[in-house]
């Protein structure tokens, strides 16, 4: 399924670990689409994943950069236009990882060292992004930049942990900073809040595997899969939504907006 609906375009993905991240399978999709980019990820997951073997398939460039390094995104965003010959439409931000969770520390024991790092490279890498691409006047007019988010941002779920504040730092960073990128230089900023889906980060969650299925009873038309997100980052890249911005979009099968499914009912039903 190709619509060349990003012919011509240039851009930057970030957070490609493995195939199974939601980045790996938009950098596909964008590759069919007849975009052209550049991969990056902090060096040590370029490292411990597979990322060569994406940058082959999709004829694309790997350049590494800690997102939360200033002197890493210049040097990216610099090169980045270097190599693909001129100004960049579209950029992806699939960045996420709390050091509370890794390390157990349950929220109401947060350690604010691991709080702040996670903060860093969760959200306040995005705001980092986004100022190195506005300063550098490093987009095209009409651009589109994404940035990845779940859903605790606005409802409880007490395994998030951190990562529920991250996300709502994230979510409100797209509203903020796509003011003046747009105001400014025509360009969007957007998040797509993603159903659960089993990656790297996503099984990270304590109780992945009952939040996954109770997620997918819950959406009327089921969770929504890592292809399935990297064909919505496509549309949200083309130029069919050229006036969407500064929004917070779900992408969840209906889940944010359901109350209880039936099958839930169901569940807790005595016969
Ligand atoms: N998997 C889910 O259930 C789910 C649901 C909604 C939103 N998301 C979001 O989608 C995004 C992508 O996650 P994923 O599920 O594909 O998992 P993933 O583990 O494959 O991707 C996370 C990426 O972040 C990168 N990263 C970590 N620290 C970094 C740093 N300092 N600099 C640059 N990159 C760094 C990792 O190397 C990795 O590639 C994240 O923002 C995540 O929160 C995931």
């Amino acid at each position: 399924m190709s619509y060349q609906l990003l012919k011509g375009k240039r851009g930057i993905i970030f957070g490609a670990l493995d195939e199974n991240s939601i980045a790996w399978k938009t950098a596909e999709r964008v590759y069919e689409e007849g975009g052209s980019f550049v991969l990056t990820n902090a060096p040590i997951a370029l490292r411990m994943g597979t990322i060569n073997t994406l940058a082959e398939k999709t004829k694309s460039t790997v350049i590494p950069a800690d997102a939360t390094s200033m002197e890493d995104l210049e040097n990216l965003v610099k090169q980045a236009q270097e190599v693909l010959g001129g100004k960049l439409d579209f950029v992806l931000h699939s960045i996420g990882m709390s050091l509370n969770v890794r390390k157990g520390c349950h929220y109401t024991e947060e350690n604010y060292e691991f709080t702040a790092k996670g903060w860093d490279i969760s959200a306040l890498s995005f705001h980092k992004v986004l100022q190195v691409l506005y300063k550098n006047d490093a987009m095209n007019e009409w651009g589109s930049v994404v940035a990845l988010t779940y859903m605790a941002a606005q409802r409880t779920f007490p395994d998030y942990n951190d990562m529920a504040d991250n996300k709502a730092y994230l979510e409100s960073i797209a509203r903020s900073f796509g003011y003046f990128f747009g105001k400014n230089k025509k360009v969007r900023v957007n998040t797509i809040s993603q159903s659960p889906t089993p990656t790297t980060a996503g099984k990270g969650v304590k109780g992945f595997d009952g939040f996954i299925t109770y997620a997918e009873k819950m959406s009327p038309l089921g969770n929504a899969t890592a292809l399935e997100c990297a064909n919505y980052t496509v549309a949200m890249f083309s130029d069919l939504t050229r006036k969407v911005t500064m929004q917070n979009l779900f992408h969840d099968g209906g889940f944010s907006n359901t109350g209880v499914s039936q099958e839930v009912i169901s569940a807790f039903t005595k016969e």
